[in-house]
């Protein structure tokens, strides 16, 4: 293994020393190129860089590995539940009893939304994209806890900064979900884990005695801890270069919601159902749309296929396959979706046009059919991956803090016109 990189530019030869991490991923360390050479490097999409050095979440794009501070997610998914991984991603071990319970109470004991944040909420109108509500709502949670906009807080703070933000995220959520379909929002119960708690607030009735499904608990937690992290993508790296800036907790995590939303990040998971649904509107001929999806004049795109680091399989995506037929079943759903869902799977991987160019179903792919199944609408679907992925952002955001990184600002190579002087065009 080399353990220096030379750069020849010209007649110049630069030193410049390798990095490796602990599960062996070389890395030129390129922190000093520009003092030595004078040059940057250009990466659009920054496929090529390592933005940090970090020890949360280990994923391996070929092999299709995927661990959470080295434990397999197929073990976690398995055997453990959204909190415990939400207590080992941001602590860096799992939680003993003692701390397991300390910490799941501490949480249940800031469900509670101040009630004045509901008079933000009333302004949204009720068709609003949750994905907006959300990311103003999170924004607007931090005028609430003014402590927490000092960059210098004491660990006790921040950590209290961070229960607040995971315990009232899903009453939120939860509001939301609520307005859209015209029902008075569920205050917390105390009396309930975490995602009972955050099920009885959506679907719960006031008028009503709220007994949560073990079967649908299991599933949503499983579907939590899959989305829990997943290194350097793209709102998480919003979420530490916000961050970077010492911008507080609450506005980092908004920050991160509004990168989740795009259609190529978390979007992904609605379009997937939109598309299903275009394809059974129209016959369910799944044949048909992997043709219209080759054909390069056709605007229909597969959606929930290829992922920008896994090159052979999402490993998430065949834990929520899985669950997906497991929770259908046993809640005794048909879904004709899910059938048109397995086609185009089956289709599209034997098709060398998706074999060649590695398209093969990710996380997005099944999630929506068992939150479908679960009664959330198509529009609540990014929300949910958020709602999983907070404890991925808010670790990340705690250990790009706790790391003193400094704050992120790339470089550009500029293309726009050479100096030229002005003379005065318009007519004034
Ligand atoms: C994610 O879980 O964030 C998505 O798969 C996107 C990514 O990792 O780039």
């Amino acid at each position: 293994m080399a353990d220096k990189a030379f750069i020849k530019l010209g007649e110049k030869e630069v030193e410049l020393p390798i990095y490796v991490g602990t599960e062996g991923e070389e890395s030129i360390d390129i922190n000093k190129l520009r003092d030595l050479t004078g040059f940057v490097t250009l990466d659009s999409g920054y496929k090529n860089t390592g933005a940090t050095k970090s020890g949360i979440t280990f994923l391996d794009g070929e092999l299709g590995i995927l661990r959470y501070r080295g434990y397999p997610i197929e073990q976690l998914a398995e055997k453990s539940n959204f909190m415990e991984v939400a207590y080992l991603l941001l602590y860096g071990e799992l939680p003993t009893n003692d701390q397991f319970v300390d910490f799941t109470d501490r949480i249940t004991h800031h469900t509670l939304v101040h009630e004045d944040v509901k008079q933000f909420f009333d302004g949204f109108p009720s068709n609003a994209h949750p994905m907006g509500q959300l990311c103003s709502l999170m924004c607007t949670l931090s005028s609430f806890y003014p402590d927490s906009l000092n960059p210098n807080m004491s660990k006790e703070a921040t950590d209290l900064t961070i229960i607040r933000i995971l315990a009232k995220m899903a009453t939120v959520v939860s509001w939301i979900h609520k307005k859209s379909v015209g029902h008075p929002i569920m205050y917390p119960q105390n009396k309930y884990d975490y995602v009972s708690n955050f099920l009885y607030m959506t679907f719960g009735m006031r008028t009503e005695e709220y007994v949560p499904d073990p079967v649908v608990v299991d599933a949503l937690d499983k579907l939590l801890i899959l989305h829990a992290d997943h290194e350097q993508n793209c709102s998480t790296s919003t979420v530490r270069m916000v961050g970077s800036s010492q911008a507080n907790a609450y506005a980092s995590v908004a920050a991160g919601v509004a990168a989740l939303w795009g259609p190529l990040h978390g979007g992904a998971n609605q379009q997937v159902i939109e598309m299903l649904e275009i394809i059974k509107a129209d016959g369910g001929n799944v044949a048909k749309f992997v043709e219209k999806a080759k054909d390069k004049n056709d605007n229909f795109r597969l959606m929930g296929f290829g992922h920008r680091v896994y090159k052979n399989f999402d490993p998430r995506a065949k834990i929520i396959k899985e669950a997906c037929d497991n929770v259908l079943n046993k809640l005794g759903v048909f879904d004709p979706v899910l059938d048109i869902a397995k086609q185009l799977e089956e289709v599209a991987l034997k098709d060398p046009y998706f074999v060649e160019r590695k398209l093969y179903p990710n996380v997005d792919f099944y999630s929506g059919i068992i939150y479908r199944a679960i009664g959330f609408p198509t529009e609540m679907f990014t929300v949910l991956f958020a709602l999983g992925r907070l404890p991925g952002w808010l670790s990340q955001w705690k250990e790009m803090r706790e790391a003193n990184e400094p704050i992120g600002r790339p470089r550009q190579i500029y293309t726009g016109p050479t100096v030229r002087d002005y003379t005065n065009i318009a007519i004034r």
